[in-house]
Formats: C-alpha cells, sequence, structure tokens
C-alpha cells in the first residue's frame, strides 16, 4: 500500500489518516500501543455487527514497520466542514446530527466495555485533580444508574461523513463503549462548547427534546465525563475542562 503526501486527510502526533484508493488508512507511530490499534479494528467490528452502517475495517497491516488501519472510503464531506460551509441550515444539520445519535443508542452490543468501569478507570488515573475530588466524582459515578445503549464517546461532526445524498455515516470508534445515552451526549457537549457554546447549547437542547431526558441529568454527567476527557486532551484544554469539573458543589 502507497500512502502520498497529497493523500493526507489529517494529521495528529501519534497518528496519520490517508486516503488510498477505496480505503482510509489510519497509521501509527512506532511508539503507539499495538494493542490500540488492534482493539480499534475489533470495536469497529463489533458496530459492524449491531447493524449500524459504518465504513466496514478491512484489515489490520503494517506498512513500512508502523501498525495501520485499513477502513473503507465513504465519499463526502465530514459534518463539521458542511455546518462551517453553510450555517444557515445549522438547526437542520443538528437535528440529523441529534437523530443520529440516538440511533446509534437505539444499538446494544453486549461484549462492548462498560462505559462506568471506563470512566472510573480514567477518573483513578487522574494526576489533575487532588484524591477528594477524584473520590467524589467516583461516588457521583457510582451513584448514576447502570445502562447498556451502544454510545461512540467521541460523537462529534468531524466523525460524520455526509454522501452526496446526504446520507450520514458515522467513523472513527476507537472510543465506543456500552452505557448511558447522557453521558454520551455530555461528551457531545464538552466537544461544541470547547469550540462555541452557541452551538453547544443548541446541541443539548435538541437532545433532550428528542430523547425526552432532564437536561439535568446530562449536566450530572458533565464533571465526570470532563475528567475522563482530561486524561487524553493536551495542555490548551486543560483549563477548560478543569471548570467543568469544578463547576458543580459536591456537597
Ligand atoms: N471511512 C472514512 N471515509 C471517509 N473519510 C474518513 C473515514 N474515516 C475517517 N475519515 C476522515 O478522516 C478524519 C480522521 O479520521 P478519524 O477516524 O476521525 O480519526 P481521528 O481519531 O484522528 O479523529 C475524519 O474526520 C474524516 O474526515
Ligand atoms: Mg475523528
Amino acid at each position: 500500500m502507497k500512502l502520498e503526501e497529497k493523500n493526507l486527510i489529517v494529521k495528529r502526533p501519534y497518528k496519520e489518516v490517508y486516503k488510498c484508493d477505496d480505503s482510509i488508512v489510519k497509521i501509527f507511530s512506532e511508539t503507539h500501543p499495538k494493542s490500540d490499534i488492534f482493539n480499534e479494528a475489533l470495536l469497529t467490528a463489533r458496530i459492524e455487527e449491531t447493524g449500524l452502517d459504518i465504513p466496514k475495517v478491512k484489515e489490520v497491516t503494517q506498512i513500512d514497520g508502523k501498525w495501520a488501519i485499513v477502513i473503507e472510503y465513504k465519499d463526502g464531506k465530514t459534518l463539521e466542514e458542511m455546518m462551517q460551509s453553510d450555517r444557515k441550515n445549522m438547526e437542520k444539520y443538528m437535528d440529523d446530527f441529534v437523530d443520529l445519535q440516538l440511533e446509534i443508542h437505539s444499538k446494544t452490543s453486549p461484549l462492548l466495555k462498560g462505559m462506568k468501569d471506563k470512566l472510573s478507570r480514567q477518573i483513578n488515573s487522574l494526576k489533575e485533580v487532588d484524591a477528594t475530588t477524584r473520590y467524589e466524582l467516583l461516588t457521583r459515578l457510582e451513584s448514576m444508574p447502570k445502562h447498556n445503549k451502544v454510545c461512540h464517546g467521541d460523537f462529534n461532526p468531524s466523525n460524520v461523513i455526509v454522501g452526496k445524498n446526504g446520507k450520514m455515516t458515522v467513523v472513527d470508534w476507537a472510543h465506543a463503549t456500552q452505557g448511558n445515552a447522557s453521558a454520551d451526549a455530555a461528551m457531545t457537549y464538552l466537544l461544541f462548547a470547547l469550540k462555541d457554546q452557541d452551538t453547544a447549547d443548541m446541541y443539548l437542547n435538541m437532545f433532550c427534546k428528542k430523547s425526552d431526558t432532564a437536561r439535568q441529568y446530562v449536566q450530572q454527567w458533565l464533571p465526570i465525563v470532563a475528567a475522563a476527557q482530561l486524561t487524553k486532551k493536551n495542555a490548551m484544554e486543560k483549563d477548560f475542562l478543569m471548570k467543568w469539573i469544578d463547576v458543580f458543589d459536591y456537597q
């Protein structure tokens, strides 16, 4: 497989994403754990098996000594690009975006990792907050109900591809778990809020309305998912996430 610079889509510190013929190739740095790469491929396969129509994983392979995942290429633009270039239709895009997330939440996949276990591991590993705050976060997490809905874990418009016919498909399943739809929505809200608070509010209103969920319930998850997000985010976003952890009065 020959990866060409002109076909580079995304470059991150530990990986690059290329288009190559009718595939997408996600190629990882040598230092990236091999298990993460196989895990992302496995997660994608599990999601395919739920019946969701997503780009299929084709292979895990090595290119120039680096591990890579090969996935079907879907022609189109990301919903992020569409939202940016066609702002007057923002509400319509948001409507479709929430419907798509609810379709994911309508699925189950019993072998996926549990969301509460994952969140609790992430919070326990957090160096940025003191033991008292970690304890409060874990206590809150424990008190939340346990659900088993398929959750994307990083559901944001850059992970939605809109085809020419308008059909949407969801990519990037590396963070998928089974758990609470409202926690998944809290994560999406934070991802929007990192960029623009108004869009984040539009999203949350629409999610709560369509799923008949109380805003306060999604908001209860915010400090928990902000803390979890802190385990993987760059320094620039740290202050923002710390604010969400501190917003709530843990009395
Ligand atoms: N199957 C696909 N078909 C078309 N484009 C894709 C596909 N998968 C990813 N992309 C594009 O590559 C970008 C990065 O891929 P993604 O899997 O989201 O990686 P990351 O973890 O870096 O966000 C996406 O935002 C999208 O633009
Ligand atoms: Mg992505």
